[in-house]
């Protein structure tokens, strides 16, 4: 079996300006050039790309973009390509997270493409899924789950352009967390549809506390961390855990 290392990425959303983001970098980047984690990536807002990239500076912890357009450029205000992110100094990208999906309409289509900008670029594309509350209760999460990688995982997908997100939607910033059954049984699940050896990371209100018996978990190969990436110590403690 393909091994797979350990990846804890931070997902700043929109938070952090130049000051307190540029501390947090220089934080992550001290603890990781001190001691041997797994992979790390920290993922800030795009005005901080640059500065954050320059604060990572051989420390090994990783930058990436929160989303990108399909598109590599053109008339498309407010927008980012996965090539500017890669010329910021990115090696990843998050695509499809819960955020867009539902708080800007994003489709599975739309997530595909996104995802074959990031190829076109150079970047990994990290492809979130997951289920609603809703869709949980009424029994359909894994489903809803398999048909999102259907929908939206281009083809071409292998070990070292991919990784799958699975991020419960309420579980995103509310505290609460699936049971360990129900996240082993989804990663199972997950792995059936990827390719041999991909990353699959659990995201949603991981914390330094439920992190270890989560990324105990042999099918869970990181995770996807928004609110306690915001502190260096709980980042760093997740990390740890995840080693
Ligand atoms: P959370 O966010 O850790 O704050 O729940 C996770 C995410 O949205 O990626």
């Amino acid at each position: 079996m393909t091994e797979r290392k350990a990846l804890v990425a931070g997902n700043w959303k929109m938070n952090g300006r130049l000051d307190e983001g540029s501390a947090l970098a220089r934080a992550i980047a001290e603890r990781a050039r001190e001691a041997d984690a797994c992979d790390l990536l920290v993922c800030p807002p795009a005005t901080l790309l640059v500065p954050i990239g320059k604060a990572l500076a051989g420390s090994g912890v990783a930058l990436g973009g929160q989303d990108c357009h399909a598109a590599p450029s053109g008339a498309f205000t407010g927008s980012i390509s996965a090539e500017m992110l890669r010329d910021a100094g990115c090696s990843h990208v998050i695509v499809g997270h819960s955020e867009r999906r539902h708080g800007c309409g994003e489709s599975d289509a739309d997530v595909l493409a996104k995802a074959q900008a990031a190829w076109r670029a150079g970047l990994v594309a990290i492809v979130c899924v997951g289920e609603t509350r809703a869709e949980r209760e009424r029994g359909t999460a894994i489903a809803v789950v398999t048909g999102q990688l259907a929908g939206s995982v281009p083809d071409g997908a292998a070990a070292d352009n991919l990784v799958v997100a699975y991020e419960p939607v309420w579980a995103i910033g509310t505290g609460l967390t699936p049971t360990i059954a129900d996240i082993a049984e989804m990663h199972a699940a997950i792995r059936r549809h990827i390719p041999a050896g991909t990353r699959i990371l659990y995201g949603g209100s991981v914390n330094p506390k439920n992190a270890a018996e989560i990324l105990a978990l042999p099918e869970v190969d990181g995770a996807l961390v928004g609110g306690a990436s915001l502190k260096a110590e709980d980042f760093w403690a997740i990390a740890q855990a995840a080693r």
